[in-house]
């Protein structure tokens, strides 16, 4: 899979790509992103790319010609599954939505800035809004990096125990359960005894009830979900 980033910030991204899970689903040559400074194509010399907004207001918007040239130069090298606006009036990221585009081979992220980006290039370019939580952020590129992680791991050979993304928080609207290590017994607080009785069916069916009970207590919504 390629992701291609748009940003005023790219050094932002630098970092949260380049360790972990993230380093070596690129080392693999299975996911490679590219991240573009908007700069680039600025409208000027001076690099810009915003401006005041119509109608009066504080703050600046991300101007169309700059974007637009970003998004055409990329799309003359390649195609593209979708061009996705990173904005928290956007849909909110789940992990039904991350499983959906692990599957797709080429898509573009667009980081906004200020007061966003002018509403046009959203209208006739971009194809998915996506949100990662209901807090606004000083930008995109950290909603990004979380994205870009969230699907990248869920890329077939990133992870170690491929069985290990089936068993997250939220596949299957479960939480986790809870999750032991040695030592078995330490300050006195024990490990569950079924967890050491070597029943593979019955610790199976302990984790299931102890993240259904989680399940229920801290997140009942995720139950009503389809
Ligand atoms: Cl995607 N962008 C910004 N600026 N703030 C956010 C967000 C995105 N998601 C939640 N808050």
């Amino acid at each position: 899979m390629r992701i291609d980033i748009i940003t005023v910030l790219p050094e932002l991204l630098q970092s949260p790509l380049s360790h972990s899970i993230m380093k070596r689903a690129q080392e693999r040559g299975l996911l490679h992103v590219q991240v573009h400074n908007l700069r680039h194509w600025a409208v000027n010399e001076y690099g810009q790319v915003d401006d005041y907004q119509y109608g009066g207001g504080a703050g600046m918007v991300m101007r169309c010609e700059p974007l637009v040239a970003a998004i055409e130069s990329l799309q003359a090298e390649r195609a593209y599954n979708e061009i996705i606006y990173l904005t928290p009036d956007g849909e909110t990221l789940k992990q039904k939505t991350a499983n959906r585009l692990s599957l797709l081979q080429n898509i573009i992220l667009i980081c906004g800035h200020y007061k966003g980006i002018d509403d046009r290039v959203r209208q006739h370019y971009i194809t998915k809004e996506l949100s990662i939580g209901d807090y606004v952020l000083s930008g995109g590129e950290l909603a990004a990096a979380v994205l870009v992680d969230a699907v990248g791991r869920l890329l077939p050979g990133v992870l170690n125990d491929e069985t290990s993304a089936l068993t997250d928080s939220f596949q299957d609207n479960l939480l986790a359960p809870p999750v032991y290590t040695r030592p078995a017994e330490f300050k006195g607080w024990k490990v569950p005894d079924i967890l050491l009785s070597g029943h593979p069916e019955k610790i199976d069916a302990w984790r299931y009830e102890q993240a259904l009970e989680r399940t229920r207590q801290r997140r009942p919504d995720l139950l009503e979900e389809e």
